[in-house]
């Protein structure tokens, strides 16, 4: 978990300017793992540059793929194809990153070696059972300390099944897809809403087969894949974070270039444009969609402060976004969150660590059992907000942070490197543009 450094932030009128943001993380994780079980080689650009993908890539190194890292995000990996992974002399260390841990488990329930899977403390206190109980009837065993990290994953041969998740996760549906990708047979997930579907469009990219049905996906054990050049989009979910700051703040203009407009991560368009910002998006006119991942230009001009409540339905779809989305209450109007129970078990109990920084920072928060509702004044008079080693913590109290009337202190702002490192030089230079 990053040690505890501190962020001042100095209240700002309004947000401006046009910028990119950091390579997708969620994409970033599947190239790679994808790369390191295709044939040949594969190069990835914009690759997500946090700390997270950071822990994919020494993962996939302990496991004996050759990874190198050029600059501006370039990641070139030499796939080993499917059983050639190398039994890991010491653990994996997945870090802060479930995404790492899960999808990674996937992998290596179908190696014919037991890996040990290990993590920070965050990660630590996190639910394995999800993806531990679909992958034991696979046909792996895996030892885990009452169903948290560590994970000791025992791999052998797969059988194929039919998974029904009882929580949406594409974390979930990605580990039983790539466990599926070494078993005997079809196996398929059904999951209760939809849910990111990157590690689908990523197979097709790297020539797998995988069918989609609905809410059920499938994919046949066998397959070979091919090493891709591949460009990853910018991240959306970071991207909110601006996208926020300039819809809660009348006057502000911000515009992202080259950001993923998967539609099953850019729920937050349509809610921002409910709260009363003005939303454009131009699809990128090159018809460049590397990977099968649309992406394109978001421009927000910050209008009018409004009300808004967030249905259970809209959840899966807003999930990296929940926490970006309460600060868009900071400087007045009303966003009520409720059946996101899920957020307790991410970097951080959200729902707890955001009610407690927003109250810190003078704004009327609320926290109940699934959700929150944050209850903006024009003028909180700002504090001291702790991020728990949480990074969307971190991004969205200061971006909450920028309505008060005094400058506020966020501790433990350091965690922003696990999906965004820059972010603050960004802040200072969005605060610092002139009207145009
Ligand atoms: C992710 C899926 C989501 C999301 C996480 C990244 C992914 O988690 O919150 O940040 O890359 O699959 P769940 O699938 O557990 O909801």
């Amino acid at each position: 978990m990053p040690s505890s450094t501190a962020a001042t932030i100095t209240p700002a009128r309004r947000v401006r300017g046009r910028l990119r943001v950091p390579g997708d993380k969620s994409i970033s994780h599947r190239y790679a793992l994808l790369a390191a079980l295709a044939e040949g080689s594969s190069t990835l650009t914009h690759f997500a540059p946090g700390a997270d993908c950071r822990s994919t890539l020494a993962c996939l190194r302990r496991l004996g793929v050759d990874v190198r890292e050029g600059p501006a995000g370039n990641v070139t990996l030499l796939g080993r194809g499917f059983g050639h992974l190398s039994s890991p002399s010491a653990p994996l260390d997945a870090g802060n990153s479930g995404t790492t841990m899960r999808l990674l488990a996937g992998v290596l329930a179908g190696q014919p070696f037991s890996a040990k899977l290990i993590g920070d403390d965050s990660l630590s206190r996190r639910p394995m059972r999800r993806v531990i109980e679909p992958l034991e009837r696979m046909g792996a065993r895996i030892d885990s300390a009452d169903g948290r990290p560590p994970l000791t994953v025992h791999g052998t041969t797969l059988h194929a099944i039919a998974h029904c998740p009882k929580v949406p996760s594409a974390q979930v549906k990605s580990a039983v897809l790539l466990a599926g990708l070494h078993a005997d047979g079809t196996t398929s997930v059904t999951e209760p809403a939809a849910t990111r579907d990157h590690t689908e469009r990523a197979l097709v990219a790297f020539e797998g087969a995988v069918r989609v049905d609905d809410l059920t996906v499938s994919v046949s054990g066998g397959q070979r894949l091919v090493g891709q050049s591949l460009s990853v989009p910018g991240d959306f979910s970071s991207a909110a974070f601006w996208l926020v700051a300039a819809a809660g703040r009348p006057g502000s203009h911000v515009e992202i270039e080259d950001v993923g407009l998967n539609p099953t991560r850019t729920a937050l368009l349509d809610v921002l444009r409910r709260f009363g910002a003005r939303v454009t998006v131009e699809g990128n006119a090159s018809g460049d969609d590397s990977g099968g991942e649309p992406r394109g230009t978001v421009i927000v001009d910050g209008d009018r402060t409004g009300s808004l409540v967030i249905a259970p339905e809209e959840v899966p779809g807003l999930i990296d976004e929940l926490p970006a989305l309460a600060a868009l209450a900071a400087k007045g109007g009303e966003v009520t969150v409720r059946g996101a129970e899920e957020l307790r078990v991410k970097e951080s109990d959200r729902i707890a660590v955001l009610v407690a920084g927003f109250r810190a920072l003078g704004i009327d928060a609320d926290e109940h059992h699934d959700g929150f509702t944050i209850r903006g004044t024009s003028s909180p008079r700002g504090g001291v907000a702790h991020a728990h080693g949480d990074h969307r913590m971190a991004m969205a109290f200061a971006v909450a942070a920028l309505a008060a009337e005094r400058p506020s202190t966020i501790e433990g702002a350091d965690a922003v490197v696990i999906s965004y490192p820059g972010f603050f030089e960004t802040l200072d230079r969005l605060v610092a543009s002139p009207p145009a």
